[in-house]
């Protein structure tokens, strides 16, 4: 019997060409995420699924849609899908690790960048009309370079952070729970570290774990209370890592100097104790988002998925 794949969500045509034609898809050209009941419904007699993040495949979705075999989520991190529930099913779960390593490290980076000498700030008073006279004390941010960045979660993309920050002649210290070996601390200048340690000796804190019940809420009121006051935090890892009411205090109260932020503890929305406060700039979860990644990713998704149908190992299964 013919093959049959659900795309919940836009995927760019260079991934979906090279599916092959005797495989049915049944496509959602849309970035609305399907409701529950209809992803559900649509998954009926289904062999694969193709998703985003948006899409919330839990407990009741894997175990509604009995011929499903493999889900291939169109990102790195993977915390929309039961993992646990998928492998007691026998269902395969796949991500796309790699692809967006290094683009996301440039988008940490750009956000510390823009936090750390006021970027976002500074565009607006420039469009404003409200520079009038070079001013010598205007906009004043802190150095990067020469500085200690602590990285937490020193995976693929912790280590890409840390490796950008060779250039600007820092010292690096890092937290994991696995620690690296000798030769990729040497290489990137990088001690490993207590994560209390890192907190209070980092000028820089750049989030890289994945979201898990021990790294929800990490970043709380009490390690915030630990950092420098000329701090700043960086998390282009999952929201949930951080209490956001606690940052909005901590951003408020002069604890921390300053933050940027991709990511939130309920996308799409932003806690609107954050939105008011100018030490800190946000982005709307884009930081895999170049054009050559996201094509990257959606391939793999792809081929992920055409693999587990055609009887082969999938290329980047969630372990
Ligand atoms: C990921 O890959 O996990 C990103 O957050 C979404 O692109």
């Amino acid at each position: 019997m013919a093959k049959t794949i659900l795309i919940s969500n836009i995927l760019p045509w260079e991934s979906r060409q090279i599916i092959p034609p005797e495989i049915d898809v049944e496509y959602n050209d849309s970035d609305q995420p399907l409701p529950k009941a209809e992803l559900i419904r649509r998954l009926q007699g289904k062999d694969g699924l193709i998703c985003h993040i948006v899409s919330a495949v839990d407990d009741e979705v894997l175990g509604a849609c009995s011929d499903l075999r493999v889900v291939c989520n169109v990102a790195v991190g993977y915390n929309n899908i039961d993992v646990a529930a998928a492998r007691r099913r026998g269902i395969v779960v796949t991500n796309t690790p790699d692809v967006l390593t290094e683009t996301t490290a440039d988008f940490a980076w750009a956000l510390l960048m823009a936090a750390a000498r006021r970027i976002v700030e500074a565009d607006q008073y420039a469009r404003s009309g409200q520079w009038k006279v070079w001013k010598w004390d205007l906009l004043w941010g802190v150095d990067i370079h020469g500085k200690t960045l602590g990285v937490v979660g020193f995976g693929r993309i912790g280590r890409a952070v840390a490796r950008r920050a060779r250039g600007f002649g820092m010292r690096v210290l890092y937290c994991d729970t696995i620690r690296a070996d000798a030769q990729t601390e040497r290489e990137l200048n990088a001690t490993a570290t207590d994560l209390d340690t890192l907190l209070r000796e980092s000028d820089f804190v750049s989030l890289h774990t994945l979201l898990s019940p021990e790294t929800h809420h990490l970043v709380n009121e009490r390690t915030l209370r630990l950092m420098k006051t000329t701090a700043i935090l960086v998390n282009a890892a999952r929201g949930p890592v951080v209490d956001e009411v606690a940052l909005a205090k901590a951003l408020a109260q002069g604890w921390i100097a300053g933050a940027g932020l991709d990511v939130f503890e309920d996308e799409p929305a932003i806690h609107p104790g954050l939105l008011p406060l100018r030490n800190l700039t946000l982005a709307p979860h884009i930081a895999s988002a170049s054009h050559e990644t996201r094509v990257a990713m959606a391939l793999l998704a792809v081929r992920n998925c055409l693999a587990v149908l055609q009887g082969q190992p999938p290329l980047t299964p969630v372990s």
